[in-house]
């Protein structure tokens, strides 16, 4: 078992991992937004492969990352569960900043994205009732409640925008109005892509501000970063006690996503 970690904004550094090597991987989709980092995780015997989402020096906006790269490069390196980690604006009252959410659902708001790996010789319509995988997303929650001191929810609903502006205070009324719970710009087309390549994976995301629904609120990106910093430990703590919780043999329905869908050309996902 192998397991990515692709890390938000504030996560910029692989975990504590023993023998670590730089591996620069080339994809049919360009390159990863940095070269991975893998691993071996602690003693757990388990390798860890990290990408910083938004590259080393933050350079890739939600619209222009690589997604599609970063996601085959985890596939490649023989990665089956991916754990994401975002930073989100809170919806509601009762989701104060630095509190963590681990979302089940996602309302897509994108548009200018690559949301496939097989848009040229074949479609696959894929199942995504459940964006996320239940399994992992539960073991990610125990984690959080476990070994860290933040306050942590489990489920709700993440809408992504397609930024990199914020929501003006309308569409942070009507999202509100859906009753969703969180806002960022990158769960989508990330947990697409990963169902399409069979990989199990959920997300720990972090909450950095109030968005703009609270009267007279504009997000700043000093409290954004402030608070993402301020997340990074928590993250990391769940993140770590979830990789050692997760059973060896693992296997879930994610792993086999594909089955009933089409054949999988060979050279679209490597096996
Ligand atoms: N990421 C962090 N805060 C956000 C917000 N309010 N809207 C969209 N993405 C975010």
């Amino acid at each position: 078992m192998a397991i990515g970690f692709i890390g938000g904004s504030g996560i910029y550094d692989a975990l504590p991992l023993r023998n670590t090597r730089e591996v620069d991987i080339d994809t049919p989709f360009g390159k990863p937004s940095a070269p991975l980092t893998v691993g071996e995780f602690g003693d757990t015997g388990r390798e860890v492969a990290f990408v910083p989402r938004h590259g080393v020096d933050h350079e890739y906006s939600p619209t222009t990352l690589p997604y599609r790269a970063n996601i085959f490069a985890l596939k490649k390196l023989g990665v089956t569960h991916v754990i994401a980690s975002n930073a989100v604006g809170s919806l509601r009252e009762d989701l104060p900043p630095q509190t963590l959410v681990l979302p089940d659902q996602i309302y897509d708001r994108t548009k200018h994205r690559d949301l496939t790996f097989f848009d040229e010789d074949v479609v696959v319509h894929q199942q995504f009732a459940e964006p996320y995988c239940a399994e992992l997303n539960g073991i990610l929650a125990e984690a959080a409640e476990s070994a860290t001191d933040a306050d942590v929810v489990r489920g709700g609903t993440y809408v992504c925008i397609e930024g990199p502006q914020f929501s003006t205070r309308a569409e942070s009324e009507f999202y509100r109005s859906q009753g969703w719970d969180v806002i960022g710009m990158t769960t989508i087309p990330e947990a697409k892509l990963a169902r399409e390549a069979e990989l199990a994976y959920a997300t720990i995301t972090g909450v950095t501000d109030y968005d703009v629904w609270k009267e007279d609120s504009e997000v700043s990106l000093e409290e954004v970063l402030e608070n993402a910093a301020a997340n990074e430990t928590a993250i990391k703590e769940t993140v770590e006690a979830a990789i050692r919780a997760l059973p060896a043999d693992h296997e879930c329905d994610c792993h086999s996503a594909l089955a009933g869908t089409v054949n999988t050309p060979d050279e679209a996902i490597p096996a």
